[in-house]
């Protein structure tokens, strides 16, 4: 089963968050269930100088009106596709935005380039390459099912779609006059096809004509029926609810091992907890924080509203005032950093913090935080509460979405029957998350359970072996459907 995997981002090349880990680990994950995958990402600056010198198997004199190339390689070991369209992706900036965070306006041709390359590859255009099944992710690579189903590769295969939506909060939502652009017929503007609330909907499309629906977990899944996390397309998860499915994401336990992780002052087990100490004394020493015996929170994160980080920032004077510290990672809105850089100033020894984005530095801090902080409003999976699972940094959480799927909450049932993995909130406001922040507080000073709650974390599995299996049963399902 050969399988071509279309995403925006992939751990190793390009990352802004959970997508790239996923795209990154699916190849692996699929190649243990017997089916071949194939990457294809975007040729942004970063990926072309990563793969150096490689091979272009096709080229597109006008894909929607660019020069293209397509260049072939490896991802950590498994084939990968690069598209190199420099007019498109040849930018310096984000993936998605320029180095001011504007997006880039011409998104949507960048992407639709993207789908279209994807229909063609899928199709056959490329010989020597053929492909049973493709995997579109998230609204960059919504139109894909679009083009495959309604303006295939011309005297190729059809072959079958599943869609995954990583995030219903961005739909890749565009005006009208975007549509005579896209190379689709002008059968494809209703409501069936291509067309949203009036405008043309990447994320819409791909829900409406993949094969299979797919999103990152259970909870999520039937989340998104409802108009809170639907955000508009509710309707549309209800009227193909018999194609939806919640399939959580795994961790890539290659690059996520604390035995292994080559980015920490101290490798650990959890039978060997006690050299986790040497990580979290280097944390402290990292962000300028005293060393004293009370907890050490992380968050290592996107700083928005979805992550609930603004509400985390009027805790922070509680946390602190109950003998908490924090060291926080991350980037986003400005008012929310300014809110952080505040709590700093206003505590200094007690609150650290670093705006940006650090990959070593989101190894070390699971590695020496006690807990993690992860307040979010919603969360279709969520990958840092994994990451702090396995490595005793207990997750600290909204009880929505993966979240909910992957924590235990140490509630008196839980502690009883010694399960418990972390804490879970019900609700994301002030109250709920004070109190949250001190049920951890008080766990801490009960070493005996905190370090029951580690090791359960570290024992469990979150590699992506089940996760894998279900993806491949979902392709050849879909397979046989066809036949
Ligand atoms: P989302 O994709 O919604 O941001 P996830 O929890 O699924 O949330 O994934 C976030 C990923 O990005 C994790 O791998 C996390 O470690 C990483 N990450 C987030 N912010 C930062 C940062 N500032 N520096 C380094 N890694 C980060
Ligand atoms: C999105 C979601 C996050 C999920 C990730 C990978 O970024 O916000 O919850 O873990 O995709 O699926």
């Amino acid at each position: 089963m050969k399988v071509l995997s279309v995403a925006s981002e992939a751990a190793g090349l390009v990352k802004t968050g959970g997508l790239a880990d996923v795209a990154g680990a699916l190849p692996a994950a699929l190649a243990a269930q017997g089916a071949e995958m194939t990457t294809f990402v975007p040729g942004y600056p970063a990926v072309l100088a990563k793969i150096g010198k490689a091979k272009a198997v096709h080229s597109w004199d006008s894909l929607l009106g660019t020069k293209a190339r397509l260049l072939a390689g490896k991802l950590g070991g498994h084939p990968l596709l690069v598209l190199d369209a420099p007019a498109q992706f040849g930018r310096e900036g984000g993936p998605y935005a320029d180095a001011a965070g504007r997006d880039w306006e011409d998104n949507w041709h960048r992407f639709a380039a993207l789908a279209r390359a994807a229909a063609d590859i899928a199709g056959g255009a490329v010989k020597g390459r053929a492909f049973d099944l493709v995997h579109a992710h998230d609204w960059q690579a919504g139109l894909v099912p679009a083009y495959l189903r309604l303006a295939p590769f011309k005297g190729g295969r059809v072959v079958p779609s599943v869609i995954t939506i990583h995030n219903m909060a961005f739909q890749g939502y565009y005006p009208a006059e975007i549509f005579p652009q896209l190379g689709l017929p002008p059968s494809a503007w209703t409501v069936d096809g291509v067309e949203s609330y009036g405008g043309v909907g990447f994320l819409k499309a791909g829900m409406q004509l993949a094969d299979a629906i797919t999103t990152v977990s259970p909870t999520y899944a039937g989340e998104i029926r409802s108009v809170e996390f639907g955000m508009g397309l509710e309707g549309l998860v209800l009227a193909r609810s018999n194609r939806v499915h919640g399939i959580l994401n795994g961790i890539d336990t290659a690059e996520w091992n604390p035995e292994h992780d080559p980015h920490l002052a101290a490798n650990y087990s959890a039978g060997k907890l006690a050299a986790r100490t040497k990580n979290k004394r280097a944390v402290e020493q990292e962000f300028g924080l005293e060393r004293d015996d009370g907890p050490l929170f992380v968050v290592v994160s996107r700083l928005t509203w979805q992550k609930g980080m603004d509400v985390l920032t009027g805790v922070l004077d509680h946390l602190v005032g109950i003998g908490g510290r924090l060291a926080l990672l991350g980037s986003g809105d400005a008012e929310i950093e300014q809110a952080f850089l505040a709590a700093a100033a206003r505590h200094p020894g007690r609150i650290g913090v670093k705006l940006g984005y650090d990959e070593g530095l989101s190894h070390r801090l699971q590695g020496g935080g006690d807990a993690i902080l992860i307040p979010s409003r919603f969360e279709p999976c969520g990958l840092t509460q994994l990451y702090g699972l396995a490595y005793g940094c207990i997750p600290v959480v909204s009880r929505t979405g993966g979240l909910a799927d992957t924590v235990i909450d140490a509630n008196p049932a839980a502690l009883a029957a010694r399960v418990a993995t972390g804490i879970q909130m019900n609700a994301v406001n002030h109250n709920a998350l004070a109190m949250a922040v001190s049920r951890a507080v008080a766990l801490y000073h009960s070493p005996a359970e905190w370090k029951r709650l580690q090791t359960n974390g570290m024992k469990a599995d979150f590699s992506w072996g089940a996760s894998g299996a279900a993806y491949a049963a979902l392709y050849r399902q879909l397979l046989e459907e066809q036949e």
